[in-house]
């Protein structure tokens, strides 16, 4: 297998980045920071997480900025759904995609969703069928493909049997979360070899997150296997409030830089998404986890 001419990116710095950080984000700011992505050429948006606020506050204005968003033609906002009363209040603010979320691991999936793996599964049933006939496309993520914060190593078996599960329940694309960032690019070949055994290769994305630095390396050896969607975060935002020390997603400028210098396509202005992760850093009073972001701006300093 080449490697992809062209990659659609998934930008998830709205919802995986900013579930995960501490400072409280205005609403206003956080679509402002979605117009400023939609500008820079990223074509899905997830936006934000129709959760409990209980669990994760940063999301509890997740109607609000779903009603709040200047859509944009051709562009899509996906909102992530744990449950029915998730789904009912994402499609009350016109959602036109959602995306349903479960894990590999069963110490995770209670952790993060308060249910064993078969009881997420069973949720998501009701609400692939409403969506399904509202028209709503649906993404179905897996949590701790290459290892789990509270039970060490996931086997291949598992997220082999939750990809196929999410698949089959009729997710048009299921995305493989390396939740922890713990994986290297051997053993993310083997997993996503083991998962395209199942679920043709192009209805898989890779989700890396960054925390061991490995997220690149991986990128760059599931490219080789035929991946061509990548989630990543504008300057690198984030990570998962139930895995703990997990940084964010790989940042979405250090995969345009990577991609830009493979020659494969991507429709991002590298420039116009460093501004945007500039934006949000400001408001955040961080500095970028991006290496790109870092490097342009010392160049245009
Ligand atoms: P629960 O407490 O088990 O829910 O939470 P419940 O059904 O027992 O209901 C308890 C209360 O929650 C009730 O309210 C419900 O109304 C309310 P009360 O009567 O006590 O006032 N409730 C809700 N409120 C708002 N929205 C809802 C909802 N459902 C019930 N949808 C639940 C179960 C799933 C809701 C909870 O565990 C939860 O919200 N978890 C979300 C955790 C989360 O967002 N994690 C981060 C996203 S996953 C991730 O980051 C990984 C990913 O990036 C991929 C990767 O990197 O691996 C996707
Ligand atoms: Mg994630």
């Amino acid at each position: 297998m080449a490697f992809p001419q062209r990659v659609k990116i998934v930008e998830v710095g709205p919802r995986d980045g900013l579930q995960n950080e501490k400072a409280s984000v205005p609403t206003e700011t956080k679509l402002a920071f979605i117009d400023q992505l939609a500008d820079a050429g990223l074509s899905v948006i997830e936006a934000t997480a129709f959760v409990s606020p209980k669990w994760v506050p940063q999301m509890a204005d997740h109607s609000e900025v779903m009603r709040g968003l200047k859509r944009r033609p051709g562009i899509r906002y996906p909102a992530l759904v744990p449950n029915m009363q998730g789904y009912e209040a994402a499609k009350a603010t016109g959602v036109d995609e959602i995306a349903v979320f479960a894990a590999a691991s069963e110490a995770f999936s209670q952790k993060n969703i308060n249910c064993s793996i078969e009881e997420s599964l069973a949720r998501f049933t009701p609400v692939m069928a409403a969506a399904k006939q509202d028209g709503i496309a649906v993404r179905g993520y897996v949590s701790c493909v290459l290892g789990c914060p509270y039970q060490g190593d996931v086997s291949l078996a598992d997220v082999v049997r939750v990809a196929k599960a999410l698949y089959d329940m009729g997710c048009y694309e299921v995305s493989l979360g390396d939740t922890i960032g713990t994986g290297t690019p051997a053993k993310a070949r083997a997993m996503i070899t083991a998962v395209a055994g199942e679920v043709p290769i192009k209805q898989l994305a890779a989700h890396f997150h960054d925390t061991w630095g490995q997220a690149l390396a991986n990128l760059y050896a599931v490219l080789e296997l035929g991946i061509a969607t990548i989630d990543s975060s504008a300057a690198g935002l984030g990570g998962c409030p139930y895995a703990k020390g997990a940084s964010g997603n790989v940042a979405t400028e250090d995969v345009v830089y990577l991609l830009n210098g493979m020659g494969i396509e991507t429709g991002v202005d590298l420039e116009k998404l460093a501004a945007a992760g500039r934006f949000i850093n400001t408001h955040l009073g961080k500095t970028a986890a991006s290496k790109a972001a870092v490097a342009l701006a010392a160049r245009n300093s």
